[in-house]
């Protein structure tokens, strides 16, 4: 199982190439859609051959008493089901991953499910999900002997690449939408020395940039659209299964932007399936942002099955994007699992991150519209309340304050965006009050906001 065999093959016409021999934007010469890492050896082992499920799952486990920095990334522990480094002391890492998963009583039980989890990917090292994948496609970069890396990106993925790059001692390039990321990520960017380009232009103008540099310039690009990204960005379906003794969720549900979190975690599952490490695997949802909801309606013209660009407006930068590259590896992933693609509102984002803040875990808004997507699919019956939810929450509440500190100050949201959920909002906001330095003003304050 440790032997790197891995090949790449393309999701569009199931063309087959050796690792190293993908053209630089990652695309199929032959038909120009994206490729899958796949491990011929798993399916050609048989009978004793075949991992032994209990072997590995003990071994991972008692991977995280280790004292071995690869033992201790939550994405390295699991090396046995990502063998895409000649070595793994080439592995580049920050112990990303294990993230904690949350129990969310107080959502739970307003929606009336027995079990509702949060996977929180926002307690990475570089503060995303962004990282599981970085440290598997940076460690190729590096292993394969490249000077510098590159990405476009809504913000996240840059701060991981940059902090990546810093420790494997690579140059990093940065391309992002000038004016529209969190500041959070843009500082991240240029604490870690990337050398970072603010284009006039959006994220999905930023990504055809770089694809066109990166076919002319030894650099090796990191987007999702790169094959081993979505390799490390698996693993979190492994200890989501690993969390529940094996026993996967009955459904998960990610929020959906360039479409490469959604496409690995379905990947992830999938080989467990076939591994025969779990039984079954779970649905998988893809929530948008309303503005910003290219697959929702793919679903709703053709079930998946082509995609129309659009121009993506959206309060949660890090899903601003109408021309997602991993569309097709995402529907196919919902299809199989027979999972739904919905989107939701500005209003119903803000209020999903605030009542997830009130329950003490801080996201993004970008993470929130899990929750927002949740609600609504419990609205619709199509929850069960015995029904074992997960939501993935994507990014650290700290990446992008000012909206949080505009949601509470009351700036956030337009008076349209507002209507009809005027009470709930009211409930939710907590603006810091100014006042006078004695006790007692303390006090009346505090009776102020328990009246
Ligand atoms: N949540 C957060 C916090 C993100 O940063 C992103 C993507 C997503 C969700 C969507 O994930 O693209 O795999 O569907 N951010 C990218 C970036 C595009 O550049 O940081 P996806």
């Amino acid at each position: 199982m440790n032997d790197n065999l891995h090949q790449l093959r393309c999701f569009g016409c199931g063309t087959r190439i050796a690792g190293a021999g993908a053209q630089p934007d990652f695309r199929c010469s032959n038909c120009g859609d994206l490729f899958e890492v796949e491990y011929p050896g798993w399916t050609q082992r048989r009978g004793p051959d075949r991992p032994n499920p209990g072997a590995l799952k003990w071994l991972w486990r008692e991977r995280r008493m280790s004292g071995e920095a690869l033992d201790q990334s939550g994405v390295w522990r699991f090396r046995e089901l990502l063998p895409i480094l000649d070595n793994f002391g080439n592995a580049v890492t920050l112990r990303e991953g294990n993230t904690p998963l949350y129990h969310l009583p107080r959502a739970a039980k307003v929606l009336g499910i027995d079990q509702l989890y949060a996977k929180h990917q926002g307690m990475n090292p570089t503060s995303s999900f962004k990282d599981t994948g970085m440290t598997a496609a940076l460690s190729v970069a590096s292993e394969r002997g490249f000077a510098w890396v590159a990405c476009a990106s809504t913000g996240n993925t840059s701060a991981a690449m940059a902090a990546y790059a810093a420790r494997a001692g690579l140059r990093s390039l940065v391309l992002i939408p000038e004016g529209k990321i969190a500041w959070g990520k843009l500082s991240q960017a240029m604490d870690y020395g990337a050398v970072t380009c603010q284009l006039k232009t959006d994220f999905d103008g930023c990504l055809k940039i770089l694809t066109e540099i990166v076919r002319t310039a030894p650099i090796y690009l990191l987007n999702s659209v790169n094959p081993y990204r979505l390799e490390g960005q698996k693993t979190p379906a492994f200890e989501i299964a690993e969390a529940f003794d094996w026993n996967v969720p009955d459904h998960i549900i990610v929020p959906g932007g360039n479409l490469g979190n959604s496409s690995a975690l379905g990947k992830g599952f999938r080989e467990l399936h076939e591994l025969g490490l779990v039984a079954r695997v779970p649905r998988i949802s893809v929530v948008q942002a309303e503005g910003a909801n290219p697959l929702v309606r793919s679903f709703a013209a053709s079930n998946g099955a082509s995609i129309e660009p659009l121009e993506a407006h959206t309060r949660a930068t890090a899903i601003r994007i109408g021309n997602p590259a991993s569309w097709r590896k995402a529907a196919s992933v919902i299809r199989d699992t027979h999972g739904w693609c919905i989107d939701v509102t500005e209003a119903e984002i803000a209020i999903a991150k605030a009542e997830l803040g009130a329950e003490g875990l801080g996201c993004e808004p970008a993470s929130a519209v899990t929750l927002a997507g949740l609600k609504k699919l419990r609205a619709k019956s199509l929850i069960a309340a015995s029904d074992v939810v997960v939501l993935v929450l994507t990014g650290h509440t700290l990446k992008d304050a000012d909206y949080t500190i505009d949601f509470h100050r009351g700036a956030l949201l337009s008076t349209e965006e507002v209507a009809g959920h005027e009470r709930e909002i009211a409930a939710l906001r907590r603006n810091a009050v100014v006042v006078d330095a004695t006790p007692a003003a303390v006090l009346a304050a505090m009776k102020d906001r328990t009246a």
